[in-house]
């Protein structure tokens, strides 16, 4: 593609969120910060902007785009039909980092939805974003603002190395708070289901609205299975080094002696075969490790410390050159499930059992 120059302006400095809002009306794309990862926003109205969107990320365009709005009202705007459940849950958790998935109005192009009948919705909890789109009066269609394949970017720099020169303006908000991406809900069957974990957890869920399912594929990830959002196929996050992940079949949830033993003998046999080896480990278990080059995922009992160290973990191993990463398991609280839907994907579902 050709290259376009890139402008990067903080949100507060003056006339700012004016020049990101004219690019946006007139077709062009802003990367923003939201609390969760930074989103590449286009007019999620305009197919061509769609369009441009995925040929910025390099991502197959099937793989359907969330809207983001700032005013819980406009979900009238996009979804034809609101169950009660949406309603109930847009008090709980909007603004936050909960994307609601409804049956689509015809006025959302399928090139935003990536041809399918539903919209995926959700209103950001960052003050920016929501200017952004107040000012705009833009309801905006965003990925998350990295490469397709790449993790998702927890920083403004990380979006510049992945999209500068692809897109017209970066609002540079610093580190965002959340660094996993919103938990996706799909409301458009008998029963709501997850189809992507995240930070507003199962247990959040339920405690609004009853029973919430989990989507099977991400539970037991079968290839025959048709996934129900196509973004579920596809490899995520992935570093450019080879990562595996290392679990005790038995205690998923735990670092055994066995898991750790296995980590280092893995580590020891990568670097005797020349491979530029790192172990992706918490805080707690740094120790398991000495000698050993470690990247650290924050406290193991603290499942968002994991949750927001992970994706620049990730970007971190290809800064280090890593060629061999191996990483513990996650599982046991509620958020380890995100961590581990995201670190499985990452690893091509690459999971050694000790
Ligand atoms: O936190 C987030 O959700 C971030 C920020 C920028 O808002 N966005 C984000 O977007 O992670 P993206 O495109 O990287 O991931 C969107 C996910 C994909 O897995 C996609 O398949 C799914 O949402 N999705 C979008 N529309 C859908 C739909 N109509 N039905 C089912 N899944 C959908
Ligand atoms: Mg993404």
């Amino acid at each position: 593609m050709t290259l376009i120059k890139t402008r990067l302006l903080t949100p507060d400095e003056p006339g700012a969120i004016r020049e990101a809002s004219r690019i946006l009306q007139s077709g062009g794309l802003v990367a923003f910060p939201t609390e969760t990862v930074y989103g590449l926003g286009g007019d999620a109205l305009s197919p061509e902007a769609a369009a441009k969107i995925y040929a910025a990320k390099g991502r197959p365009s099937d793989n359907p785009l969330i809207v983001h709005i700032a005013e819980p009202g406009d979900v009238k705007r996009l979804a034809r039909e609101i169950p009660s459940a949406a309603g109930t849950l847009l008090h709980a958790f909007w603004p936050g980092p909960l994307t609601m998935i409804l049956p689509k109005k015809s006025s959302v192009p399928d090139a935003t939805t990536g041809g399918l009948d539903t919209v995926a919705i959700r209103m950001p909890a960052h003050p920016a974003a929501l200017r952004l789109i107040r000012e705009s009066g833009i309801l905006i269609a965003a990925p998350s603002a990295n490469l397709s394949g790449r993790p998702s970017p927890t920083d403004a720099e990380h979006v510049r190395e992945d999209l500068s020169g692809r897109i017209d303006m970066i609002l540079d908000g610093g580190p965002v708070g959340i660094r996993i991406a919103s938990t996706n809900i799909d409301l458009t069957g008998d029963k709501p289901t997850i189809l992507r974990p995240g930070f507003i957890t199962k247990d959040m869920l339920e405690a609004m609205i009853g029973p919430v399912e989990i989507d099977p594929s991400l539970i037991h990830p079968d290839p025959n299975l048709r996934p129900r959002a196509p973004g579920m196929k596809y490899t995520h996050y992935a570093p450019k080094g080879n990562l595996t992940i290392i679990e005790d079949a038995e205690k998923p949830d735990l670092v055994t002696p066995a898991v750790a033993e296995r980590i280092r003998k893995l580590a020891d046999e990568a670097v005797s075969a020349g491979k530029h080896t790192v172990i992706l480990t918490t805080e707690d278990h740094q120790s398991l490790y000495n000698g050993y080059p470690l990247i650290l995922l924050g406290e193991k009992r603290n499942g968002r410390t994991v949750a927001a160290h992970l994706y620049g973990a990730l970007r971190e191993c290809d800064a280090a050159g890593a060629e061999i990463i191996l990483s513990e398991s996650f599982r046991a609280d509620e958020l380890g499930g995100a961590i581990m839907n995201r670190l499985l994907k990452a690893a091509g579902h690459d999971l050694v059992s000790v």
